[in-house]
C-alpha cells in the first residue's frame, strides 16, 4: 500500500511521473476524466482548511470519483474520544483513499497505518504538507522548467509552517538553492536544518530580512505567522507584522523572480503585489487541483507509479518518548514510540512520527 505522509514517500523520480501526469490531466482533461468512476475519496479534516480540503473534492470530482467526509470535527465521534487509528479503521470500509488534516504532528502517519487504503497527508500540525510542495515545485517547474541551480528564498514562520518545511525539503532535493528568511525565534527548526545538511547536503544561507538578499532570489516564498501554533513562550506581539513583502521590497528582485505564498495571507503579502507579473500564488493555487488529480490516480494504483529508488529511512522501536509536546504520540496513548535514521546518516535520528530529534 503507498501513502503519501510526507515527501519522503515518493522518490524524486516518482514526483517527476506525478508531474507529467498532473500536465497531462491539465491539458487533456477529457482523456482522463472517468478514471475514478466508482472510486471514493473521504476527506478528514480536524483543522480549517478551504484551498487544500476543497482542491482535493474538485480533484476527485474531475475524475468523476465521489467524495464524503467531514470539515468540523465537532460534528464526529472524535468528541466521544474516537482515537485516530479507529477511524481510520473505519473509513477504510467506505472509501478507497483518504485526505487528511489534523493540528497534531505525526497524525497522518497513524492513520496511514491503521487504514488498509492510501492515505495522503493534508497537513499534519507544524510537521509538513507534502501536498503542498507537490503543488509549489510543479508551479515553479511550469514557470522555469527546473528547480536545480534556482536561488530559492524561504520567507516568514518557517518556524511553525508546516508548508515551508517541506517546501524547503523538496527544493533541496531537487538541487534547488536555498536561503532562509525569519525574523528572530521563527527560524527553521533544527530537525530540517539537521535533514538538509546530512541528507541533502545543503547548508542554507539564514537572514532575518528579505531585503538583505531580494536581489539574488528567483523565487521567494512567503509564509503567514501560524498565530495558532505559536508556544505561550514566542509573545505573538512582537512577531506580528514583522514581516512584509510589497511592491517597494519587490521593485529590487529579478524581473522575472516568483512571488509565492501557500495562502491564505494575512499582512505578511501586499494586495498591491497581485498584479505584478512575477505573482504566482494564484497559479500555485489553481495547480493544486491537477496535481492531486494525479496523486489520487496514481495512489490508487490507477495510473503505475515506478519506485526507482527505496525508501531512504530505517524506521524501528524507540524507548525514548517524544519530546514534541504536539507530537501524536504524547495524545494517542496506544502508539509504540519510533526513530528513524537515514541510510548513510545513522546519526540524524528522529521521531518516525514528527520529525523532532532524538538527543
Ligand atoms: C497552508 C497550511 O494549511 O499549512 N495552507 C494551505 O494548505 N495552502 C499554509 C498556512 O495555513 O499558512
Amino acid at each position: 500500500m503507498r501513502h503519501l505522509v510526507t515527501l519522503d514517500d515518493l522518490s524524486n523520480f516518482e514526483i517527476e511521473q506525478i508531474f507529467r501526469l498532473a500536465a497531462g490531466m491539465q491539458s487533456q482533461h477529457d482523456t482522463w476524466a472517468g478514471i475514478c468512476r466508482s472510486k471514493l475519496l473521504a476527506t478528514l479534516f480536524y483543522e480549517p482548511s478551504t484551498r487544500t480540503r476543497l482542491s482535493f473534492e474538485s480533484a476527485m470530482e474531475r475524475l468523476n470519483g465521489g467524495t464524503l467526509g467531514f470539515s468540523d470535527p465537532s460534528s464526529t465521534s472524535v468528541t466521544k474520544g474516537e482515537t485516530l487509528a479507529d477511524t481510520a479503521r473505519m473509513v477504510t470500509n467506505y472509501a478507497d483513499v483518504i485526505a487528511v488534516r489534523h493540528s497534531w504532528a505525526g497524525s497522518a502517519r497513524v492513520i496511514a497505518s491503521h487504514a488498509n487504503i492510501p492515505v495522503i497527508n493534508g497537513g499534519d500540525g507544524s510537521h509538513t504538507h507534502p501536498t503542498q510542495a507537490l503543488t509549489d515545485l510543479y508551479t515553479i517547474i511550469r514557470r522555469k522548467s527546473q528547480i536545480e541551480g534556482l536561488t530559492v528564498g524561504v520567507c516568514g514562520d518557517l518556524m511553525y509552517g508546516r508548508a515551508a518545511h517541506s517546501f524547503a525539503l523538496a527544493v533541496s532535493r531537487f538541487g534547488g538553492n536555498l536561503v532562509h528568511i525569519a525574523p528572530k525565534g521563527l527560524q527553521m527548526p533544527p530537525w530540517i536544518l539537521k535533514r538538509l545538511a546530512q541528507v541533502h547536503g545543503q547548508i542554507p544561507v539564514e537572514v532575518e530580512n528579505v531585503t538583505e538578499v531580494i536581489e539574488t532570489l528567483d523565487v521567494i516564498y512567503v509564509n503567514r505567522l501560524q498565530e495558532e501554533r505559536l508556544p505561550p513562550s514566542v509573545d505573538a506581539e512582537t512577531v506580528r507584522g514583522s514581516y512584509l513583502l510589497n511592491a517597494a521590497v519587490m521593485k529590487n528582485a529579478k524581473p522575472d523572480a516568483m512571488i509565492m505564498h501557500p495562502l491564505p495571507r494575512v499582512n505578511e503579502l501586499a494586495y498591491e503585489l497581485d498584479e505584478d507579473p512575477r505573482a504566482a500564488y494564484f497559479e500555485q493555487s489553481a495547480n493544486a487541483v491537477p496535481i492531486r488529480m494525479a496523486l489520487i490516480a496514481s495512489l490508487l494504483g490507477l495510473e503505475q507509479l515506478i519506485l526507482t529508488q527505496p525508501p531512504i529511512r530505517n524506521i524501528e522501536e524507540s524507548s525514548h518518548q517524544c519530546k514534541n509536546p504536539n507530537c501524536v504520540t504524547n495524545h494517542e496513548t496506544y502508539l509504540v514510540s519510533e526513530q528513524e535514521t537515514f541510510r548513510g546518516n545513522e546519526d540524524v535520528n528522529a521521531c518516525a512520527y514528527c520529525g523532532q530529534l532524538v538527543a
